[in-house]
C-alpha cells in the first residue's frame, strides 16, 4: 500500500514528529511505501489566493503547479494519514491551509477508494474531551466534514492524550500507541 503521510509541526524535534517516526516504523514492518509531506519544512505555502480558487466555469484552470504536485501525490496513494497537534480543538492553521488549497479543487471528490487515519496529538486530558464532547466534535468534523465531503470512504480519528506530560512513562506509552497503529494499519 502507498501510503500519503501529511505532519504539521513548526518543529522536527516535537513529539508530534516522534510519533510520526514511531508509526512509520509500524507501517514499513508491512512492507507499506511512505510518502511524507513536512508541511512546514518541505516550504508549502499557507496563503490562499485567487489563484487556488476553483473554477466552477472552467473545468480546465490551470492551479499553481506546487498544489497540482500535492493533489498527485493524493491520487498516488491508497491511503492517507495526517499527524499533527491539536490546537483550539481543531487542526493547527497551517494544515487547514493545507486541505483548503489541496483538497479544495474538486478533484478530490472524484477519490472515493481512499482510507483516511488522522491522527490528532492533544493537552488536554481524554475526560475533558469526552465531557466537553471535543472528541465527538473534533471526530465528526475530521470524518465526514473534511474526508465525507471529499469523497474519502473510510476515515478514521484517533487521539493521543495528555502529550504535555512529564512522565516518561506516559510518553512512551502515547509512541507505543503511535507504533501500534502503523502496525495494524490496512
Ligand atoms: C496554539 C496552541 C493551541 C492549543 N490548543 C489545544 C487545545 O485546544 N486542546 C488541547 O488539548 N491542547 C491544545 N494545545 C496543546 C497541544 O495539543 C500540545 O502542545 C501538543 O499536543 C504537544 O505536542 P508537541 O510537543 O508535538 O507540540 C495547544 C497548543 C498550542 C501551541
Amino acid at each position: 500500500m502507498k501510503i500519503k503521510l501529511v505532519v504539521t509541526h513548526p518543529r522536527q524535534d516535537s513529539l508530534t514528529f516522534a510519533v510520526m517516526n514511531q508509526f512509520i516504523v509500524g507501517i514499513k514492518e508491512n512492507h507499506h511505501e511512505v510518502d511524507i509531506l513536512d508541511l512546514y519544512h518541505d516550504g508549502f505555502d499557507p496563503l490562499y489566493t485567487a489563484e487556488d480558487e476553483k473554477d466552477w466555469q472552467n473545468p480546465n484552470k490551470h492551479y499553481d503547479p506546487a498544489i497540482r504536485k500535492e493533489m498527485d501525490r493524493i491520487l498516488d496513494a491508497d491511503a492517507i494519514v495526517l499527524i499533527f497537534p491539536i490546537w483550539w480543538y481543531s487542526v493547527p492553521s497551517m494544515l487547514k491551509a493545507y486541505l483548503d488549497k489541496v483538497w479544495n479543487m474538486g478533484l478530490l471528490y472524484k477519490v472515493n477508494s481512499k482510507k483516511t487515519l488522522w491522527i490528532g496529538l492533544a493537552g488536554g486530558t481524554e475526560a475533558v474531551f469526552e465531557k466537553y464532547g471535543y472528541s465527538e466534535m473534533i471526530t465528526n468534523y475530521l470524518n465526514n466534514g473534511i474526508a465525507g465531503y471529499a469523497g474519502i470512504q473510510h476515515s478514521d480519528v484517533v487521539f493521543l492524550y495528555e502529550t504535555l506530560s512529564e512522565s516518561r512513562q506516559h510518553i512512551d506509552g502515547l509512541l507505543e500507541q503511535a507504533y501500534q497503529l502503523g502496525r495494524s494499519f490496512s
